[in-house]
């Protein structure tokens, strides 16, 4: 039985139905249960409450072998993650698989993945079997944008000339499923890995402009917006902390960016991972 987090969300949601097409034996913490009434339908079982809530932690991982933890950044993130990695060893868990993020290291400045790392360490240092998934940007987040893609040709984020080496959800998704089922490199299992996970290529938002433009055929601009700009337009959207983290975070994409690509996804699913072209194709409804 593997307990997953964050199921009626973007990467807890992809791991599901990835582990679901493999057999796994599933439940699932949700908030609500009528958005994961499709999961339940496929045989997921659901404990109905919130993270915070050690009760509702508890009964959720009774009896389960391994846990994949994805929680949304917020001010609470770490002290959530700490809580639910010392139920976890209380029950008896095997294995703890954290989605981190590529950012989360050692030296890190800003604050999410200052809280990754910190969450990451708390768990390295339970006992526990655990392993990091490690993504870099989201491509779902250009989704965003689909409004302003589809009627102006243009999108706008503060983060300048930036580089990301974004990567795919559902590759995302693919990683997490195999580390929670797979047998592993050389069968050893997942335990102790750090998994950074990129897309193909490394790329400026400008860049990714040109893919807008090529696949859809028509001039598609990225205009970079200014942080204040940015901030006052999230303000009252995101929480203040939130807000002021996201900032932080895109000021660093902006100012130093990413150098380089992983193998990860392609060393362990052994295919090209997702590209920001095929991204592109296989949204064309929301972008056209
Ligand atoms: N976005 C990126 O580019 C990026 C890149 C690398 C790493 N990451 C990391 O990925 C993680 C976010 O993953 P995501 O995008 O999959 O998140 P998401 O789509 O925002 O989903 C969050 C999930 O957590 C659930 N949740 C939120 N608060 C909860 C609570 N108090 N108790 C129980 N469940 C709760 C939500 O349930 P509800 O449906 O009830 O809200 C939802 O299922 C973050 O830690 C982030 O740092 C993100």
């Amino acid at each position: 039985m593997i307990l997953l987090t964050g199921v009626t969300g973007k990467t807890g949601g992809e791991t599901a139905q990835q582990l679901l097409q493999k057999g796994a034996r599933l439940r699932a913490l949700v908030r609500d249960e009528s958005k994961a009434a499709d999961l339940k339908a496929a045989g997921v079982e659901l404990v109905v409450g919130d993270v915070s809530d050690a009760d509702t932690v508890q009964r959720a991982l009774k009896g389960a072998e391994k846990a994949f933890l994805t929680l949304p950044n917020g001010q609470h993130q770490l002290e959530q993650e700490k809580q639910f990695t010392d139920l976890a060893v209380a029950a008896g868990v095997k294995h703890l698989v954290k989605m981190s993020s590529m950012e989360a290291v050692a030296h890190a400045e800003t604050p999410i993945p200052r809280a990754h790392w910190a969450a990451e360490e708390y768990i390295r240092a339970s006992g526990l079997a655990w392993t990091m998934i490690k993504p870099n940007f989201f491509m779902q987040n250009l989704l965003a944008s689909a409004a302003g893609i589809r009627t102006n040709r243009r999108f706008s984020l503060p983060m300048g000339n930036g580089t990301t080496g974004m990567a795919d959800i559902r590759d995302i998704g693919a990683v997490c499923a195999e580390v929670l089922t797979g047998p592993g490199p050389a069968g050893k299992g997942h335990a102790g890995q750090s998994y950074e996970i990129t897309g193909p290529e490394v790329l400026t938002f400008h860049a990714v402009a040109e893919r807008f433009t090529a696949v859809l055929g028509a001039k598609v601009e990225y205009v970079p917006m200014p942080m204040d700009q940015f901030r006052a337009r999230m303000t009252g959207v995101l929480e203040p902390w939130h807000l002021n983290a996201v900032c932080e975070l895109f000021r660093e994409i902006a100012e130093t960016g990413l150098e380089h690509t992983t193998d990860t996804f392609k060393r362990l699913i052994g295919r090209e991972p997702t590209s920001v072209t095929q991204f592109i194709q296989d949204h064309m409804t929301l972008l056209k």
